[in-house]
């Protein structure tokens, strides 16, 4: 197993394409296999060309300033990323200043604090961005939720029933952080 040390942390790439679409679509093989993956997904696998565009999107995003993304590269391959995206993109509006964090870290990967850097550096380039960050996690997601608890973000709204998958119900948290009210990092006694 590699050690988070041996990971670069760097800026999105329009050659990790096909290294994220790998990753995002593993999500697909876990759920297949039964075992909890604690993202809302599409019910059928997107094609290579639909996650294509909305990375591409991503990628036009991070270009314009609406967005901040930190992948992680281990041996020539994207392992994991962090994101946070202008709720409303395009424009300038009244939310411009709200992102939405999402983050994944490739399975063979997770538990060796990859997450953590990741989180650390997104919100570190985000707080010239934006003010306000929020994110929604499956209630049942501990790790996940520890760990954006231990960066300083709070629950703010809990979403019973909100993901149906096969024929159960899964309840999702609502978390926030006020970049502005907040250091960056993670924080003692959470
Ligand atoms: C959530 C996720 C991004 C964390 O990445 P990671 O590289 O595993 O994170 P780290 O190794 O830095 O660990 C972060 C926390 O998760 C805990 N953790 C990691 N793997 C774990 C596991 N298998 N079981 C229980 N806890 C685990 C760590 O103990 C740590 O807890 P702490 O913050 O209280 O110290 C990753 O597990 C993942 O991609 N999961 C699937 C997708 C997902 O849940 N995304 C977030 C949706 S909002």
């Amino acid at each position: 197993m590699p050690s988070p040390a041996s990971i670069e942390f760097r800026p999105l790439r329009r050659e990790d394409l096909n290294d994220l679409w790998e990753i995002l679509n593993l999500r697909y093989d876990e759920r297949a296999a039964g075992t909890p993956i604690w993202t809302a997904m599409f019910l059928e696998r997107p094609s290579r060309e639909q996650m294509t565009q909305t990375l591409e999107a991503t990628l036009h995003q991070v270009e314009d300033g609406s967005a901040v993304f930190v992948a992680a590269e281990q041996a020539g391959h994207v392992v994991g990323f962090c994101q946070i995206c202008c709720v409303v993109p395009g424009a300038p509006s009244e939310m411009s200043h709200v992102g939405e964090l999402g983050m994944f870290v490739h399975r063979d990967h997770r538990g060796q604090g990859i997450g953590t850097v990741l989180l650390e550096r997104c919100l570190a380039l985000a707080r010239s961005r934006f003010e306000v960050v929020f994110l929604s996690v499956w209630s049942k997601n501990e790790a996940a939720v520890s760990l954006y608890r231990r960066f300083g973000f709070s629950v703010c709204g809990h979403l019973p029933r909100v993901i149906r998958r096969g024929g159960e119900y899964f309840d999702e948290e609502r978390m926030i952080l006020d970049l502005s009210r907040t250091p960056v990092g993670p924080q003692a006694n959470r």
